[in-house]
């Protein structure tokens, strides 16, 4: 048998590692493999290499992707679609692994109906915004590396007696700016699911002065949104994937508070640093653990399904159901945080 590989969207650490976990279990399973190289875009492209035990080994700790990636959407490319269906039987493959997040997946999903039955699905974003799935990898390396930023921004925000608003990516759902805050100790949090009261925020970072501590770490997701102001928009251009490039509330927000409440302000962008670096001991088994079952899924003809952690245990889902719709953050651990603000 011969299975496709494809990294799309948004890189992030632990790819590397699934892409592996794909050959080794491949192997072991009698099974060739071939990397489609940049997302969709290879399959298009014709553009692949082949992927042998050599070709991984040594992988695993690396972040990025080796298969290389792009935000290509094969349905909105002139004959993209018919191309892809067109490779897949020119490579000769019986089965394709599609990594990514919601938009390679919303593609996988509708191929498999059109083109290309044969897919199946592993699910991959710092975001975590994927339904169906308790975690998608990325994330873990994503919250710790911003995590330690925080850390390293409560100590000069305190030598100076600032307030530091950290802005962290997570697209239209919160959960980096949650889970980065809660473990970075952050005394505000903003996320998109909540929209933004400047009167609140200020009254917080005045009640933690009030009680003596003359600094504040804010942290806001970039997806976030004021109450009273429209969405803070970079670019008005959209991907493939009608998405527009967020970033640039953390400015906005940071002036406002120095406007308001005269405390000084300084604010840090940690963008992409977070999508970067080596995946934590968590994203590479979680990473390892999908690949295998993604190999056991195509081997078992399980089509059309998306590998997931829920709970502890790694289950295949479908992938139609998955992509529905995003996973935002829940009230639950958005009550946990708010105990300690200000
Ligand atoms: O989806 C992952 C992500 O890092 C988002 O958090 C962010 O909004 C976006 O990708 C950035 O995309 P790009 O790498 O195209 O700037």
């Amino acid at each position: 048998m011969k299975i496709g590989i494809l990294t799309g969207g948004g890189d992030c650490p632990g790819l590397n590692p699934v892409i592996r976990a794909v050959v080794r279990k491949a192997n072991v399973s009698g099974c060739e493999v071939v990397g489609i190289k940049n997302g969709w875009k290879g399959l298009i492209d014709n553009d692949t290499i082949p992927l042998t035990l050599n070709t991984v080994s040594g992988i695993l700790p690396k972040g990025g992707t080796i298969l290389g990636t792009s935000r290509t959407n094969p349905y909105k490319k002139e004959g993209g679609r018919e191309k892809t269906k067109e490779n897949f039987s020119k490579l000769g493959l019986h089965a394709l692994i599609a990594v990514g997040g919601e938009d390679t997946l919303g593609v996988a999903s509708k191929l498999i109906k059109d083109e290309i039955p044969n897919i199946v699905g592993v699910p991959k974003t710092i975001d975590n915004d994927l339904s169906c799935t308790d975690y998608t990898f990325g994330f873990d390396t994503a919250i710790n590396t911003a995590m330690e930023c925080i850390d390293k921004l409560h100590t000069t925000a305190e030598s100076h007696h600032r307030i530091i608003v950290v802005e962290v990516m997570g697209r239209h759902a919160g959960w980096i700016a949650i889970e980065s805050g809660l473990a970075g100790g952050a005394d505000v949090i903003l996320i998109p699911e909540i929209p933004i009261d400047m009167d609140e925020v200020c009254a917080l970072i005045k009640k933690r002065h009030g009680r003596g501590k003359n600094f504040s770490i804010v942290v806001v997701a970039e997806g976030a949104q004021f109450k009273s102001r429209s969405m803070v928009l970079q670019e008005e251009k959209l991907d493939e994937f009608g998405h527009v490039r967020l970033g640039g509330i953390g400015e906005i927000l940071g002036k406002e508070i120095e406007k308001r409440i005269g405390y000084e302000t300084r604010v840090s962008v940690l963008g992409h640093i977070q999508r970067g670096g080596s995946p934590t001991a968590f994203d590479r088994i979680l990473g390892t653990r999908f690949g295998v079952k993604a190999v056991e899924l195509v081997l078992h003809k399980k089509f059309g399904r998306m590998v997931a952690l829920q709970g502890n245990k790694v289950i295949d889902v479908s992938l139609e159901e998955a992509v529905k719709e995003l996973k935002t953050v829940d009230e639950e651990i958005y009550e946990i945080a708010k105990v300690f603000f200000g």
